[in-house]
């Protein structure tokens, strides 16, 4: 374990001084492209406004010939838009991959400076962050890169999930995690070929009765490993994200799986079709009735102290701060509706 007060000094002589906070910015949906296909890059201009975060997807889902032409094609649309307060992140290889040298090596030197956060697959411990982040600090300081870039680490591991704790706290250049569930059910031996969502065999059942039929509740095969996630995340000021929703005939479902993540502390999901830009964005704005009570608590305890009352409710320094979260959240995507960037901490 690295000296608390040498926690925050550059890897590499030459390379930017870590963020101590995060950089605030509204991340409710993560949507992916997959670079090596020219359609799907000259939608970018279009594409910028709708969402908070474009990612250019290096990893699984491109075919292993496709992957060189995946980050010339990230590169090229990393230097061809403007991306104002939308963040630009790219999915690379991962560790153990033949193609993740080239990917951070070409990527940093020809548009590090572009980057805001770099997607780490397969995380199994802190010394997948700890390799990442010395070979990122070298790589900034070589190319001059003045802002850091972030690592987010994918929870899709059987031994990532039983390091989530060490690897939250790994490198002040985390940003957050998100979970894997394909990659994770395939590491752990579960028995779905589905990606995220639930399993209508996982389910909780009644008691026998006489004649009647037995009560049957799905549940969720994630809830475990999201409640996780978001201890380890939030215990560490980062961010925890729900990851892909593969069924793209079942908004339903994927709103459900959506909001279930929001309401235990996710800030945003994974959009894999255009489709889920919509879903992701309803979930993770808040209510309006919410926000508009989360404001009142707020305006009735000017200094987030004591006691009152509203609408028959109690309220408490406690819940002025879950109504802070809310209230923060809504300035958030207000301010974002307004075109305005918030990118420094
Ligand atoms: C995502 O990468 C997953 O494996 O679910
Ligand atoms: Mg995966």
């Amino acid at each position: 374990m690295k000296l608390p007060r040498r926690f925050f000094q550059p890897l590499a002589a030459g390379a930017p001084q870590p963020y101590r906070e995060l950089p605030v910015r509204l991340e409710r949906m993560i949507h992916f492209v997959p670079p090596h296909l020219e359609k799907f890059r000259a939608k970018i201009p279009d594409l910028i406004p709708q969402v908070d975060v474009i990612l250019g997807n290096l990893e699984d889902a491109i075919p292993a010939d496709m992957k060189v032409e995946a980050r010339r094609g990230f590169i090229t649309l990393a230097k061809a838009n403007e991306f104002g307060s939308t963040g630009l992140w790219a999915r690379i290889n991962a560790l153990n991959s033949p193609w993740i040298l080239d990917d951070l090596t070409e990527i940093l030197a020809e548009a590090g400076d572009r980057i805001d956060v770099i997607m780490l697959p397969k995380v199994d411990g802190p010394w997948d962050i700890h390799y990442i982040d010395q070979l990122l600090a070298q790589l900034e300081a070589r190319h001059g890169i003045r802002k850091p870039i972030l690592v987010h680490a994918i929870l899709e591991t059987a031994e990532g999930v039983q390091n989530v704790d060490a690897i939250a706290c790994a490198s002040p250049r985390l940003h957050g995690m998100s979970l894997g569930p394909a990659d994770l059910a395939a590491s752990r031996g579960m028995k779905t070929t589905r990606v995220g969502g639930g399993h209508p065999d996982y389910k909780v059942i009644g008691d026998p009765g006489s004649g009647s039929e037995r009560s049957v509740a799905q549940q969720d095969l994630w809830h475990y490993t999201i409640a996780r996630m978001v201890d380890a995340c939030q215990a560490n000021g980062l961010k925890a994200f729900y990851g892909p929703f593969g069924d793209f005939s079942d908004p339903v479902g994927c709103e459900t799986q959506f909001r279930n993540a929001f309401l235990l502390g996710c800030a945003g999901a994974w959009s894999l079709h255009p489709s889920q830009i919509e879903i992701a964005k309803q979930v993770f704005t808040p209510d309006p009735a919410e926000a508009d009570f989360a404001q009142r608590i707020l305006d009735a305890m000017p200094d987030g102290t004591g006691a009152v009352m509203i609408d028959g409710k109690m309220q408490d320094d406690a819940t002025w701060k879950q109504a802070k979260v809310i209230a923060d959240l809504a300035r958030l995507v207000e301010e974002r509706e307004r075109g305005e960037n918030r990118t420094v901490p």
